[in-house]
């Protein structure tokens, strides 16, 4: 049996996905030799560590750790203190300058531990610079959370389509964007109505510009095109639209047309704009689902759709990440 032990830095929504994912599978990892131990829990308060595994139990219900935490140490200091293999990093997106993620990876890959991350600004502003980091000291770095959360893209395309060329990829990367369009269409909702929906749902932010002026979905551009495409591309080398100044009347056109509109990213053309969409295409799919459709030069086109978000769901492509890193055998010269 494999120990695996696992510094969880931020305690959101998908740190605590990942305490349950972990506590979940446990007997099924067992069975595939895994033992997942999550040893310690950093948030901004602390860091509670406990050498033979937390119980998520004993965390079921807490928004923070305050109170709880048996360690005064946060950032860095967490990752370097405590005895771990691998770090998962989940505290917020930063994609101007990265942090905290940015220090708490490198920091992490430096020390010679395996880093899982769903937090997409790191990877934005560093992408090159990490995995350089990673492969200098011989660990891995995963982000399959980090574009179209549980929806299998990066390692669908590392594993599942290896040999092939991917020549593109164009997509649905934000379940925001996809929600509102597809109210404004279904129910003739004006933007701010639809808007105003979203965020009584709680699928949109209280400020939506984030998503709906197409930041998220240009950061997932520069992560595909970065990590799929071996470009060195950055978040200023997308051309980026969002979707404010979609009305009902330009759904409603295109629908008689046969076309539905969605915010759409293109890989490597580093493109991100509302785009008419046939309604019977692959990428016609609606509610908050995101979509991903991979042309190559061997398989033709396969398209993947899925949840973008979510605290499980996310923390399902993490714990997918951990467990490919400890199966998957490097081929020795
Ligand atoms: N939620 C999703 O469905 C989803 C899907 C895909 C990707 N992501 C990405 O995954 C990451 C986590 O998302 P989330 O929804 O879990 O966010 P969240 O609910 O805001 O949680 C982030 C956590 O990190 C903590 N934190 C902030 N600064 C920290 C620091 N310096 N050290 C340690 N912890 C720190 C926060 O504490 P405070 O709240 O006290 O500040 C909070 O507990 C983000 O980068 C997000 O973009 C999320």
């Amino acid at each position: 049996m494999k120990e695996v032990r696992i510094s969880l830095v931020g305690f959101g929504i998908v740190g605590h996905g990942v305490l349950e994912v972990v506590r979940r599978k446990r007997e099924l990892l067992r069975n595939m030799g895994l033992d997942l131990k999550v040893v310690s829990v950093t948030d901004i308060t602390g860091t509670l560590l406990d050498e033979k595994g937390i119980d998520p139990e004993r965390l079921h219900g807490l928004k923070t750790l305050e109170g709880i935490a048996n360690l005064g140490i946060i950032g860095k200091e967490a990752i370097r203190d405590v005895d771990s293999d691998l770090v998962v990093e989940v505290t917020p997106t930063n994609i101007v300058h990265g942090q905290p993620g940015l220090g708490h990876i490198e920091e992490a890959l430096s020390l010679g531990k395996h880093v899982v991350t769903s937090n997409k600004g790191p990877l934005v502003v560093a992408f090159n610079h990490l995995q350089e980091l990673a492969q200098d000291n011989g660990v891995m770095l995963k982000y399959e959370a980090t574009v179209g959360g549980t929806m299998p893209l990066i390692s669908l395309i590392e594993k599942n389509l290896v040999g092939n060329e991917v020549l593109s990829i164009r997509g649905i990367f934000n379940g925001t964007c996809n929600y509102i369009l597809t109210r404004m269409m279904e129910e003739k909702y004006t933007y701010s109505y639809a808007l105003t929906e979203a965020q009584e749902l709680g699928i949109a932010e209280a400020d939506p510009a984030y998503d709906v002026d197409g930041i998220d979905t240009a950061g997932k551009v520069v992560i595909l095109a970065n990590s799929v495409f071996g470009m060195d591309a950055k978040y200023s080398d997308v051309a980026v639209t969002g979707i404010r100044d979609i009305t009902p009347e330009a759904l409603n056109l295109a629908w008689e047309r046969g076309y539905l509109i969605k915010l759409i990213g293109e890989v490597p053309a580093l493109k991100v704009k509302p785009m008419l969409v046939p309604r019977r295409s692959p990428l016609a799919v609606g509610g908050t689902l995101n979509v991903a459709s991979i042309e190559t030069d061997l398989s033709g086109t396969i398209t993947v759709t899925g949840l973008g978000a979510g605290s499980i769901e996310t923390a399902s492509a993490i714990v997918s990440d951990v467990v490919s890193i400890y199966t998957t055998r490097q081929i020795d010269d």
